[in-house]
């Protein structure tokens, strides 16, 4: 936060919302689905590789804009297992950009200590992309900031899947497998995500209201923030003003509200008076 508020000056609108967020209720882990790169080039009259390459920017700002701010986790959705039914040259240009990203950002990930950690089935990516990723989580995997999860050849059901099998792998190789015991903590560290909490907020741009196979499990009581703004557009103010929303919302997961916590007591305390 304080790293965050040293690069905005007095003057810079942002100031004023980065000041209304409150330093200790921070999400420890932010979700992104990072959608609209094609509908944006559409209204440019531009191809929708356009679009894409444009996003590239806003993963830049948002990365950087997360890691000032002091969030333990940030997990970007960049290439969902059903995006490979787009035309070959779109997801060409993906690798491009996904390599080119790689390359140019490697630096500051460095200098704000971020680790990249890839999320989904990277075997399956060209052998080049794969390559340089591998290479970046690698050379980042000292840093002790932010962790930065990019989703790539992600999804939700494929995630539990391999999960699964990775359960019964591990209880076939250790002879536990006739008295397997399944339970959600189990579930939880065979996820790709196994060592990160669960995000406690997930944004989507471009205002489609679906999770499209994203973290399925670990966004059981993620609080849902849906922007209308195009990805290629998201920018500091706009994660700033989802933080900000963030804090305003009354998270129960299925209990009561501190306040009505305490008029429940006082109830009790009446009824045992009387
Ligand atoms: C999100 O933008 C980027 C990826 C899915 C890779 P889209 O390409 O889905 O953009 P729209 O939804 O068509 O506008
Ligand atoms: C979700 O966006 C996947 C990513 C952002 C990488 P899509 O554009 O693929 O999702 P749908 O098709 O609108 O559900
Ligand atoms: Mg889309």
């Amino acid at each position: 936060m304080k790293a965050l508020l040293e690069t905005l000056r007095p003057g810079d609108p942002d100031r004023k919302l980065a000041e209304s967020i409150d330093p200790l209720r921070l999400p420890a882990h932010i979700a992104i689905i990072m959608d609209g790169n094609g509908r944006w080039a559409r209204q440019r009259s531009l191809p929708r590789v356009a679009g894409h390459k444009a996003g590239v920017d806003a993963v830049r700002e948002t990365v950087e804009t997360c890691a000032r701010l002091g969030i333990g986790a940030l997990t970007l959705y960049a290439f969902s297992v059903e995006n490979w039914k787009r035309p070959r040259t779109e997801v060409e240009t993906l690798w491009r950009l996904l390599r080119f990203y790689l390359h140019r950002e490697l630096d500051l990930l460095q200098e704000n200590r971020i680790r990249l950690s890839a999320l989904g089935r990277i075997d399956a990516l060209p052998a080049i992309v794969r390559e340089d990723l591998e290479e970046c989580c690698s050379k980042t995997a000292q840093n002790r900031g932010m962790r930065l999860n990019l989703a790539i050849n992600y999804g939700g059901r494929a995630e539990l899947v391999d999960a699964f099998n990775r359960i019964l792998d591990n209880a076939r190789r250790d002879g536990s497998l006739p008295v397997l015991d399944v339970d959600e903590d189990l579930i939880s560290s065979a996820l790709y995500t196994r060592d990160q909490p669960d995000p406690d907020l997930l944004i989507r741009t471009s205002g489609e209201m679906r999770v499209s196979n994203f973290l399925l499990w670990q966004i059981a009581y993620s609080e849902l923030y849906v922007t209308e703004t195009l990805w290629p557009d998201f920018r500091r103010a706009h994660l700033l003003r989802a933080v900000a929303d963030y804090q305003k919302r009354d998270r129960r997961f299925g209990g009561l509200t501190a306040s009505e916590d305490d008029e429940q007591l006082v109830e009790v305390a009446g009824v045992r008076k009387a």
